[in-house]
């Protein structure tokens, strides 16, 4: 049977990309441009300047892509692009090319949610890997669990009820004059750092929903007060020790899910799966409950198009494809989620 060239394109925050990929799971090419150096000047993103970017950056990016895969743009046989969520304007820009690309090819447009994208980040790692899965989705702008039991359906289980987990990250961090992003920056800090030099609270949610608002009040008052007293602070047992609460919080919901659900494997994605502490004590804790844990590559944890591609390559055999009258939604969340 001849094979699916899915072109994919990602612009939701900041960075532009497109890659293109051979059927589900075979990455081709995966091109990201990132615009980071821009916003860290600011201390985060500027939607503006992102979506100025992105207009500069999204057809080299899309060349780039088709002539690193080694194919011709006449070959592709789909366009995936993010809708959402995301900056409105940011995700316009990608929306507006995918929309462009797909009249003058004559294919047919997918529209992909950027969540869901993060969690098929793992199929591009892991071959093997099939639903039924619990997924932790962790990034700048969500903190949720899902249950995955089809290729096609999702659970909302649990998510947070304020703060995101990298959102967290990176606000923390800014206090403690970090660059942004900050959750690299207190990843690396903490390597150095005593997780358990400071008792930061657990934040104690029901079900299987987050809170992080408390926890980083918490280290704000700590690192104020500190401040206020002259005491020197150890920015390294800060960060380990945040960190720490954090992850514990988001291990100890998903095992509870995965148990109360009866999955037994699980799989990480989004730009805080980049964390080390977290993979590693995930992947232990999984390990010691005979769970099956599953986690993408750095490269596939934080935005990228190939689980962009990846994850429209499955709504594409499901039939859903998109109008050209498609539009960028930027409160998009899993489908089923009250707002
Ligand atoms: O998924 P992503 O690339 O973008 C969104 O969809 O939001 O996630 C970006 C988030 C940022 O908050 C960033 O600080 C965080 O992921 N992040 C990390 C690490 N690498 C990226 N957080 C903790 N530790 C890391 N190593
Ligand atoms: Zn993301």
């Amino acid at each position: 049977m001849e094979k699916i060239l899915t072109l994919g394109i990602e612009t939701s925050c900041d960075e532009t990309a497109a890659a293109v990929l051979r059927d589900g799971r075979e990455i081709l090419s995966n091109v990201i441009s990132t615009q980071i150096p821009l916003h860290q000047k600011f201390g985060g993103v500027v939607p503006e300047l992102a979506s100025r970017k992105h207009i500069l950056n999204i057809m080299p990016v899309v060349d780039e892509a088709i002539r690193k895969a080694g194919v011709e743009l006449s070959q592709i046989n789909q366009i995936a692009v993010t809708h959402g969520p995301g900056l409105v304007g940011a995700l316009l820009v990608g929306v507006a090319a995918a929309k462009t690309l797909a009249f003058a090819l004559k294919v047919p447009l997918v529209a992909v949610n950027h969540l869901e994208g993060h969690i098929f980040a793992n199929f591009l790692s892991a071959p093997e890997l099939e639903p039924p899965f619990l997924a932790l989705v962790v990034s700048g702008g969500h903190t949720a669990l899902i249950k995955m039991k089809t290729y096609n359906e999702f659970e909302l289980l649990g998510q947070t009820r304020d703060d995101a987990a990298g959102e967290a990250f990176d606000k923390i961090a800014r206090v403690m004059n970090l660059p942004y992003p900050g959750g690299p920056e207190i990843d690396r800090l903490a390597k150095t750092g005593n997780p358990d030099a400071i008792d930061f609270p657990r934040p104690k949610v029901a079900d299987f929903d987050f809170s992080f608002s408390g926890l980083k009040s918490s280290v704000l008052n700590y690192l104020n007060s500190a401040s206020m007293r002259g005491e020197e602070i150890n920015n390294a047992d800060v960060a380990a020790s945040f960190q720490k609460a954090v992850v514990d919080s988001l291990i100890e919901k998903t095992l509870d899910a995965a148990e109360s659900f009866g999955l037994s494997q699980i799989v990480l994605a989004g730009g805080v799966a980049a964390n080390s502490a977290l993979e590693k004590n995930l992947r232990e804790a999984c390990e010691r409950r005979g769970l099956k844990f599953f986690y993408p590559t750095k490269i596939l944890c934080t935005d990228n198009a190939a689980m962009i591609a990846c994850r429209g390559y499955y709504q594409s055999l499901a039939k859903d494809f998109a109008p050209l009258t498609l539009n960028a939604v930027p409160n998009l969340n899993f489908k089923g989620a009250i707002q």
